[in-house]
This record gives structure tokens, sequence and C-alpha cells, in this order.
């Protein structure tokens, strides 16, 4: 299936129907393609009157009592005035984008899936496509066609608020993994496809010092090795949209570069669909927004997600068209872009909203999609250390599990779930399970005791404790020391700017929560063997906590299947996760290379 969308975008019968269609269209109707507004600022009505091409939901964006009917009623609503046909409008049917990365995770009793950090560390191409596949499935259940993913970030400094994104620090894996994901959201049969998007466009993992929206210092050669590598495994498969990168590229940026936008990417790499902006990301080049705007589209941008002043963008490109400053062919090239991806993917051809097959569709957070993230979850898991074979836990055991991760689904989930920014504690993670709720029900004695206090009171055999960070998202995760640039999203970035509070200025976890080793060691000191989890966005320095626990495992951010845990740390199942990133120790040594992992037979 995959040449059908590499194929399809240049087939004869569908350049034939964007051909007719274009030449339909007035200026008005061309620019309102290329514009996408967020929902919180556009009504049906503007749809209609602006012809927008798109609506999307920001993280927590959400409608109604954000069930899937709520989601596909609205975009039912914004789909129908897509397709207004009074005062010689043009029926443009208009797609609707969310970031469903690891899962349609802004939605009530989503399946939450691990973060790509966590799919990296499994090494299943095979189970990432399934992924995507029920991925895709729970996205066209709210009536939405279109996701933000698979991010092909290569993260390169673990510092980077995003690491948890990306799958590796190898691009090797992350090309094939890349592929693997666009296959299953795309390709799909019965109409259970969606449009998928490749992330950020390009060299977003690796800026200095990994802060985000930074600069990636690197040379030609880097750059084509390690971050425009995967974009050819993505582009092969037949990816339909690719986002542009709110970075830069030796001090350039990525929204405004022609060279990366249009001859690399649109020239030598052949990609035939449309480039998407990324939130604001057109504020970035100059403090001017109508300059902005020009250097944007001038540069090979085709659609800008412009959530609440796409008003303003549309006034701006339509008065840079007129004075000529914005040629027409560039404006005809990116609505040929967007009308081609929207033949290709069959939009014209699929139903309202509520009247397609998968809308509504009852294995929305079904136990059958459940028990592929719990599959993902077991395969994730990295075992760092078993000393004296304290794994696997016997059930009947006397258990302790301690930690402020143990009984905590928003933590376990990460960013860019239910909110941008995550959350915390059970309630908002309906239908999934923590990791002690999977402990429980694996080991029904175990006790848990969050700070560890229980510890001298019941004769433990061993304990759990989970540890590690709370959720965050972009530079709001970034590990910086204070005052290095950093972004506050939609802000003008032409030299300094606002700083965006990061999230520590250390690696280290026994400085970034020092209530972590302070519970492993209360345990460790009544003689307990201590098996230490570590739910995190990325690998941490945890020389100390290490040193104090028996078993140390990496469960990165496991989702809404918690449960998944239990399945290893029981012997149910044995570990295969290897590293895909290198694991820091003191500044700038390694404790663990890529690919260390071990089993439970050592
Ligand atoms: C964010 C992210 C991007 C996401 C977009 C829409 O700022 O950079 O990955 O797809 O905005 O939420």
């Amino acid at each position: 299936m995959t040449e059908t969308m590499t194929a399809r975008l240049d087939a004869p019968e569908i350049q034939q129907e964007v051909d007719s269609l274009l030449a339909r269209m007035n200026l008005d109707q061309k620019i309102g393609q290329m514009t996408q507004g967020e929902r919180a600022f556009v009504s049906p009505e503007d749809v209609r009157d602006y012809h927008l091409g798109s609506v999307l939901s920001g993280g927590g964006s959400c409608p109604g009592d954000n069930l899937p009917a709520d989601w596909v009623a609205m975009n039912d609503a914004y789909w129908a005035a897509s397709m207004a046909e009074e005062d010689d409008r043009l029926p443009i049917p208009l797609l609707y984008g969310v970031d469903a990365i690891h899962g349609n995770t802004n939605v009530r009793g989503a399946t939450v899936f691990p973060h790509n950090i966590g799919l990296g560390a499994a090494r299943d191409p095979d189970l990432l496509e399934r992924i995507a596949q029920v991925t895709a499935r729970e996205i066209l259940a709210t009536g939405v066609e279109w996701t933000f993913a698979p991010t092909l970030a290569v993260a390169r400094d673990v510092r980077w608020g995003r690491t948890y994104e990306s799958y590796s620090e190898d691009p090797g894996i992350v090309g094939a993994y890349a592929a693997r994901f666009v296959a299953g959201l795309q390709d799909a049969p019965d109409e259970a496809d969606v449009v998928a998007c490749a992330k950020h466009w390009v060299g977003d993992g690796g800026t200095f010092a990994g802060i985000d929206q930074g600069d990636a210092n690197v040379s030609r050669e880097e750059l084509e090795r390690t971050h425009i590598a995967p974009y050819r495994d993505a582009i092969a498969e037949g990816v339909l949209t690719v986002m542009a990168s709110l970075s830069s590229w030796n001090g350039k940026k990525c929204h405004g570069h022609r060279v990366l936008l249009t001859d690399v990417l649109k020239g030598e790499l052949g990609f035939r669909g449309f480039v998407v902006s990324d939130w604001d990301g057109t504020d970035q080049l100059d403090p001017d927004y109508a300059t902005a705007v020009e250097l944007a589209v001038n540069a090979g941008v085709d659609m800008f997600m412009v959530p609440d002043k796409w008003k303003e963008f549309i006034g701006h490109l339509k008065s840079h068209v007129q004075r000529g400053a914005v040629p027409m062919e560039r404006i005809d090239d990116a609505v040929r872009r967007i009308l081609a991806v929207k033949f290709a993917y069959g939009l014209f051809d699929r139903p309202r909203p509520a009247e397609r097959p998968w809308s509504n569709d009852p294995g929305f957070g079904s136990r059958e999609h459940r028990d592929v993230a719990r599959e993902a979850v077991r395969k994730s898991l990295v075992l760092l250390k078993n000393e004296g074979g304290v794994l696997p836990l016997d059930r009947a055991a006397r258990i302790l599990v301690a930690g402020k991760n143990a009984d905590d689904r928003g933590h376990q989930c990460g960013g860019f779930t239910v909110a941008w920014q995550g959350t915390t504690g059970n309630a908002q993670i309906e239908g999934g399970t923590s990791i002690w709720e999977g402990i429980r029900e694996a080991s029904p004695g175990a006790v848990l005791s969050v700070d560890g206090a229980e510890a001298g009171a019941g004769d433990f055999d061993a304990a759990i404790v989970v540890i590690g960070e709370r959720p965050y998202a972009e530079g709001m995760g970034d590990i910086r020391s204070a005052g290095a640039t950093a972004v506050a999203p939609g802000s003008q970035i032409v030299l300094e700017t606002a700083n965006l509070e990061p999230y520590g200025s250390t690696l280290e976890l026994a400085e970034l929560h020092p209530e972590d080793l302070a519970t492993i060691r209360t345990i460790a000191a009544e003689g307990i063997p201590v098996v230490a989890v570590l739910v995190s966005g990325r690998p941490l320095v945890v020389n100390r906590e290490l040193e104090s626990a028996a078993a140390f495992v990496a469960a990165w951010l496991p989702g809404s299947e918690g449960a998944g845990v239990a399945d290893v740390l029981f012997g149910d199942h044995d570990f295969q996760g290897k590293l895909a990133f290198s694991w820091p120790g003191s500044p700038g040594d390694t404790v663990f290379p890529r690919g260390f992992g071990l089993t439970l037979s050592g």
C-alpha cells in the first residue's frame, strides 16, 4: 500500500483533480487552504467564510465532555462548513489535526502508549506498525483525520525537554521506526488510515546543549547523516505532511530556511506532500509579523499553524500577493500540495465525520487496544542492574511498594497526555492502570507506602520503589542552566528571548528529586532489597540511586498500561529492552552504552 500514497500524490488522475480545482479557486480560497486555526479561535462559520483548510487542537484543547462523540460532533460541524456551496463557495473538505503522538491522548479514555523513547528501547519495528494502526483507529473514532506524528527527532543531548519524543540517538533506529509508524498510520486498509506528519524538519534534536527551539550548530554532512536521514525513510514510505522545526540550523530559523524547506526537502528529497508550520513558528522570523509571513511563505512553508491570529495572517499574505512580494506561483504550489494530500488521502470521497465507518468506534480504549500498549510497556523496560538475582520477584513474597511515581498514572504517561504538560494523579487517565495497581493485581499481598515509612513494620522480602520525573513538554522539560536562551512559544526569536522555566539545571536525579534517594535509603536501611523503577523522559544521572538499589529498571514513560511493568518484574515475561540512548554518568562519561540491557538470566 506504501506506493499508494507516494504514487497517488503524483498520479495523473490526482493531478488532474488538483489542476481542475485550483483553476476554479480565487485568491481568498487559496489563502484559506493555507491557513490552520486552533479550535478555540475558529468557528464553523469562520471555516465557511474564510475557506480555512484545517483546524487543530493544541494539547488539552477538547470539546464538550471530551468524549469521542463530542469530537466527532465538533469536526462534523467544521467539515460541513468547509463543504458549504452557497454564494459560489467551493466545497473543499477540512483536515483536522491533533498531537496523537503516543495515542489519541487528548481524549478521555484513550489508550496511552509508551512515549517514543521507550519504543526505541523495545527494538520491535512490527510493534511500532501495530501501535500506529491502533492509534489511527482511535483518532478516527473521534472523527479526526490527521496526526502530527511521528517525531523524527534524533535527540543528541538528553537535556532536551523533548528527548522522550525521540526513538533514539541513532538515526538508523529512528528512520526504521518512522517508516513503520507512517505505514501503520497511512496504509491501513478499510479506511482505517489517517494522514501522518513527520516532524520537526530539521535538526530539532541536535541543538546546542539540548536547548528547545535552539540552534543546531552542525555541518551539512552531520545534518544529513544524523537528522535528515530518517526523513528519507519517511518520505519513501509516503508520508503526506512534514512539520517545520522551531529550531535553527547554524543560526537561521528552519521556518525561514528556503534551502532546507524548498531546495533540500522538496527538491533533493522529492517530498510531494505539504509543509505545515509549527505553532506560531512564523513569528520567530522577524519582529514585524507581516515580514515574518512573507519570509516563511517564500521559504517554502505551505500551511500555517496560526492558532489565534489566523485572520491577521490571511490579511498579510493577501497583501503580499497583491503587491508581488509573494509570487502567485508560490501560492499555487502550496495549494497544489495541500489539495494533492487531500485527494490522495481520499478526503473528498469520505463521508462527513459523523457518517464515517470508524467514528465513535467501540474499540476506542478497548482491552484489545490496551493489550497492545501493555505489550509495548513490557518490551520497553530496560534492566540495568539485578544484584543477587532479586528479580524476578515471587508473587507470594511480601512486597513493599513505594515512590512518588508508584501510583500515578499521569506521571507514567508524561507530557502531551490530557494536557500539553501532562497531568498528575490517576483520575484523568481513565481505563488505565498505575504501576502499583499492576503490582497489586500480580501480588495481592503487596503494601503501598509512598515514602517507604512502612518499611520497618512489615517484614518485607523486597521493595519496589518507583521514582523519577513528573510530566513536562517541550522547553519546560529542558535541563538548562539559568539564563541559557530558551523560548516562550510564539515569542519573537531574533536574539535573546524570554526564558521558559526549565525542568531543572542538572541531570542528577538526587538533585532534581532528592525524595527518591531518600525513599530508597529509608527502605534499604531496613535490610530490604530495593528494586528501583525509574519513570522518566530520558536517561538521568542515577549513580547514587543505582548504588543503593539491588535492581534498577528504566521504565521511561510507559503510558496508561502500568500493569505491563509487573508482567516483567514477576517474571511472566523476560526483559528484552535495550538502551536506545547512551546513559550518562558524571558529566561527559557514559555509565551504560546504547544497546545495553540485561535479561533475568543476566
Ligand atoms: C507544539 C509542538 C509540535 C506540535 C504543535 C501542535 O508547539 O512543537 O510538535 O505538533 O505545537 O500542538
